[in-house]
């Protein structure tokens, strides 16, 4: 029986490639640094490389039965799969940050810039703000820099964007790692398969809390 597993593209698949080889699986072919896409060369693990954003189309369409994605994006997308196992790599949080002179206390509705607009305005509903969230694609990071928002809510993994960019950390909120989530209909009908792999995986993730 086949399983087949959407991998996050770039850092996820870097970091997720070295436990799954752990864990028996031949996915040496995807090592390579090549423009390929689609991996069915190892007949029980097939393999397709797609954008972060869309792991879970493919898994709620029932095109893969296992997505392999950042809890960024479950967070801040929702869905009805089963997310079975935290791999506890690609470890990242998200933060709230500014250039040093931005007043988190300011009364003036707070503008917003993020890849994670709902999850931005969950957070400031939680905190009894209303704010206006500007979505963006990429390197958030400028929105503050340019004036065109007060402050940014994204993820921050080694700091280091945050600190060559002079802006600073003004609140924490969730952790984020690497996760496994299965499409419903695959769990029921590959059972055996999709526990097998995920037991092999459990035991070969960091073990660290
Ligand atoms: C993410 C995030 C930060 C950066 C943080 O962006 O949005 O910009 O990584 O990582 P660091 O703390 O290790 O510096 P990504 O690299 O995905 O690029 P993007 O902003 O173009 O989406």
């Amino acid at each position: 029986m086949t399983l087949t597993i959407a991998l996050a593209k770039g850092r996820t698949t870097t970091q997720v490639l070295p436990l799954l080889t752990a864990a028996g699986i031949d996915c040496q072919a995807l090592s390579t640094k090549s423009r390929r896409l689609i991996f069915t060369e190892n007949p029980d693990y097939h393999f397709i490389l797609v954008k972060a954003a869309d792991v879970l189309t493919y898994l709620n369409r029932g095109t893969v039965d296992i997505g392999i994605v950042g809890s960024d994006v479950l967070e801040e997308q929702g869905h009805q799969q089963f997310d079975m196992l935290d791999l506890k790599t690609g470890r990242c949080r998200f933060i709230l940050a500014s250039t040093p002179d931005f007043d988190p206390q300011k009364t003036k509705r707070k503008l917003i810039a993020t890849k994670y607009p709902h999850l931005a305005q969950r957070y400031f509903q939680n905190q009894g703000e209303d704010v206006e969230i500007i979505k963006i694609e990429g390197s958030v990071e400028l929105a503050p820099l340019t004036g065109m928002a007060d402050a940014i809510v994204d993820i921050t993994e080694t700091g280091t964007t945050l600190r060559e960019n002079n802006l600073k950390i003004f609140a924490t909120l969730t952790p984020v790692s690497t996760h496994l989530v299965v499409n419903r209909l695959a769990l029921k009908q590959k059972k055996p398969a999709i526990y097998q792999l995920i037991q092999s995986l459990q035991q070969v993730r960091p073990q660290e809390a």
